[in-house]
């Protein structure tokens, strides 16, 4: 059967369900109204207005009756005025659309930007930038988003009709312009599903068939998908729009889809006018045979042929453009000299030849040489693929979705997201190059070969991967390159694999954020803590190649060292002082300033570089005891002392005695006092302190000072 329809083809489920539900309300409520058409098909809305179902574009004219919201949906606003116009209205918004009004909604809430990819002028997009509640923008292709200013959050959604390949182009964008993006995939599987299926029917079919008003715009972006990879490709409203030699229908292959807002009906009588001209085409050889006999015997004695079949014929004629071959059927065959292989064909050369086509509209066999040589080139791709060989290939052709490549006189599609383990952003520059390609699909009946460049890419990596972390040991030290940075670490290739050094294993101090420590495309050397070769994980230190701020820190700050600190923290009892990153020491209030204190603000504040006294140091307890008073009294000036009189020196020199004098001096005081009547006085008591001696040299300051001892020897 020549014949392919699409299996996803025609009204979605949303379109459906809005058709349907406005079918219900008509026969329920009897006219009303449909605020916009329901569906863009100039079929469908004749027979919705036979029902009683009529389209309104301006909401006044929707006034006091029963009001359907079709399956694109609208703005919070038109609820409101449908309610003041007083109508009942039945909400049939796509439940797909319903959920990307209550994404956006949500997300801006709080007056968050939303960035929307589609088309600005679409229904749904007008009604989906109604629910958001801050600034908008959109966009429909990469180049719009490249305009968007810079924005440090915003939320990327899609039309649920957007195409994926447009989507995947403006991802990538928006990541570099919006710093802190959330994405959303709004975009409806269903559109998926029917573009997937319509790229791979065209791409099997000699001609195909877009059914579906031209005003919507999924059937004319579904057309244009068709027609990029199938140029006869045509987009009819109705099975009457048909051209009469539209396809042949014996010998081609015809693909059949549809739009969203086509109905089964429609496409059904599509496919069935192609049936029935099959049948027709087939019933009138038959017809005509049967008329005449003779020329049935005729054709019975001449060979049967159908496309793809290899027979052998003679070369009847030659011309510089084609070659006539007899293949004993009633019309000889042609062969294009860009379809003759063998150069030095003459006349009357048996060749085998491949027929294309039974019929090239001029009653032709349409034959090729090239095809056979094809079918063994494939052959051999067959085999390739079945031992999982990799295939060489040149680029040939950039088409919507990927690009084609000869893989021996073979074309093969290798899809945009195949190409590369990166997002390739011009698939034009694989053109003329060679490229080793793994086929990942390959349909022998269809003749089609899907290839990737990519697993070839991954495989290599792979490998590379597998020698790497064989030669990876658990706390061995290497160099590596930090890719990227994320909240929790940095991501270090360390040769062909990323390891993550953790946000804590950065530094020994507190890190916020890793771009305190480290930056992208800066060299490292790391240690390898752990490896995890169930998970592939590898897990890094940067911290680890240097000592712990403790253990060297009694080397650095002995005590009684003056060292600069940083006020980091105050607390009642005190104040913080960093050192070095990791390393705080406690100024206690006490030792704040040298006269007391309320609190310790008056002494220092938060972010004050001073100067303090080491008092102590516990590297086992992580304290250091430091002091700004200590320092300050250590600076003061000291008092000046006051100085002390001499001490009268004592002479303790032996002073020569002349017993006779003494004895002769003894003897006239005792005369003195005997002569005096007194009674006899006791002798004064010899000095023998040297108070006394003093005291006694004071009052007998012409005697010489006597030596105790000898005084009273
Ligand atoms: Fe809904 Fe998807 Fe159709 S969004 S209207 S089901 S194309």
């Amino acid at each position: 059967m020549p014949i392919r329809t699409a299996k996803h083809a025609g009204f979605c489920m949303g379109v459906k369900r809005a058709v349907d539900g406005a079918m219900k309300a008509s026969r329920q409520f009897g006219r009303i109204v449909t605020i916009g058409e329901l569906v863009h098909n100039p079929q469908v809305i004749r027979r919705l207005e036979e029902q009683g179902i009529r389209a309104v574009e301006a909401l006044s004219e929707a006034a006091g009756q029963t009001a359907v919201i079709r399956s694109h949906g609208v703005a919070p606003g038109v609820y409101e005025e449908l309610n003041a116009l007083d109508c009942q209205t039945i909400d049939l918004t796509c439940p797909y659309v319903q959920r990307l009004h209550e994404i956006v909604s949500r997300y801006s809430g709080d007056g968050r930007t939303v960035i929307h990819a589609g088309q600005m002028d679409h229904p749904e997009v007008i009604g989906t930038v109604g629910w958001c509640n801050g600034e908008v923008y959109t966009v429909s292709d990469a180049a719009q988003a490249e305009a968007l200013p810079e924005m440090d959050e915003a939320l990327a959604v899609a039309q649920t009709t957007f195409p994926h390949e447009a989507w995947e182009t403006i991802l990538p964008v928006l990541r570099r312009k919006v710093k802190h993006l959330t994405v959303e995939d709004t975009i409806c599987t269903a559109t998926v599903l029917r573009q997937n299926e319509a790229r791979q029917l065209a791409a099997e079919a000699d001609a195909m068939l877009v059914v579906g008003g031209r005003k919507s715009a999924n059937t004319r972006k579904l057309y244009e998908t068709c027609r990029a990879i199938c140029s006869r490709t045509l987009l009819i409203e109705s099975a009457d729009e048909i051209p009469a030699d539209f396809a042949d229908i014996h010998s081609e292959i015809i693909g059949i889809t549809a739009g969203a807002s086509t109905p089964d009906w429609l496409l059904k009588e599509v496919v069935t006018r192609m049936t029935d001209k099959e049948q027709m085409d087939q019933q009138v050889p038959a017809e005509e045979a049967e008329k005449n006999s003779f020329m049935a015997d005729v054709e019975a004695t001449l060979v049967k042929i159908r496309p793809g079949q290899t027979v052998t014929g003679t070369v009847v004629q030659m011309t510089d453009e084609e070659i006539c071959v007899n293949i004993g059927f009633k019309s000889d065959g042609l062969i294009k000299r860009e379809d003759l292989v063998t150069e030095d064909v003459k006349m009357g050369d048996e060749i085998e030849v491949e027929v294309v086509k039974v019929n090239d509209g001029d009653g032709n066999v349409l034959l090729s040489q090239r095809n056979i040589l094809k079918r063994k080139a494939f052959a051999k791709l067959v085999e390739k693929f079945e031992n999982d060989e990799y295939v060489e290939g040149i680029g040939k052709e950039v088409v919507k979705g990927g690009l084609i490549c000869d893989v021996d006189g073979i074309r093969a599609f290798v899809p945009a997201s195949q190409l590369s383990n990166r997002y390739v952003e011009k698939i034009g520059e694989f053109i003329g190059k060679t490229l080793t390609l793994k086929i990942i699909e390959l349909d022998e009946q269809k003749r089609r070969i899907v290839a990737s460049r990519k697993a070839v890419l991954k495989a290599e990596e792979a490998s590379r991967k597998a020698e790497v972390w064989e030669s990876l040991e658990e706390g061995a030290v290497i160099k590596g390159i930090v890719r990227r940075l994320t909240d929790f670490g940095a991501f270090v290739d360390i040769g062909g694999v990323d390891g993550l050094i953790h946000v804590t294993d950065l530094s020994w101090s507190h890190v916020k954020h890793p771009s305190e420590i480290v930056h992208p495309d800066q060299e490292v050397e790391v240690k390898i803590l752990n490896l995890d070769h169930e998970r592939e994980r590898i897990q890094l230190g940067l911290k680890q190649m240097q000592p712990k701020p403790w253990d060297v820190a009694p080397q650095k700050y002995p005590e009684g060292s003056v060292v600069i600190g940083k006020v980091v923290r105050i607390t009642t009892f005190g104040a913080f002082v960093e050192l070095e990153p990791g390393v705080d020491g406690l100024v206690h209030i006490s030792q704040c300033a040298t006269t007391r204190i309320d609190k310790v603000e008056d002494a220092v504040s938060v972010g004050d570089e001073i100067n303090v006294k080491v008092l102590s140091i516990d590297p086992q307890a992580k304290r250091i005891s430091l002091s700004i008073r200590a320092l300050l009294e250590d600076e003061a000036p000291k008092p000046v002392q006051e100085e002390k009189p001499a001490e009268p020196e004592v002479i303790d020199e032996i002073v020569p005695v002349d017993i006779e004098a003494v004895g002769k001096q003894l003897e006239e005081e005792a005369a003195a006092a005997e002569a005096e009547e007194a009674p006899a006085e006791k002798p004064k008591k010899k000095a023998s302190s040297k108070k006394a001696k003093e005291a006694e040299a004071a009052e007998q300051p012409a005697e010489p000072e006597k030596p105790a001892d000898d005084a009273e020897a």
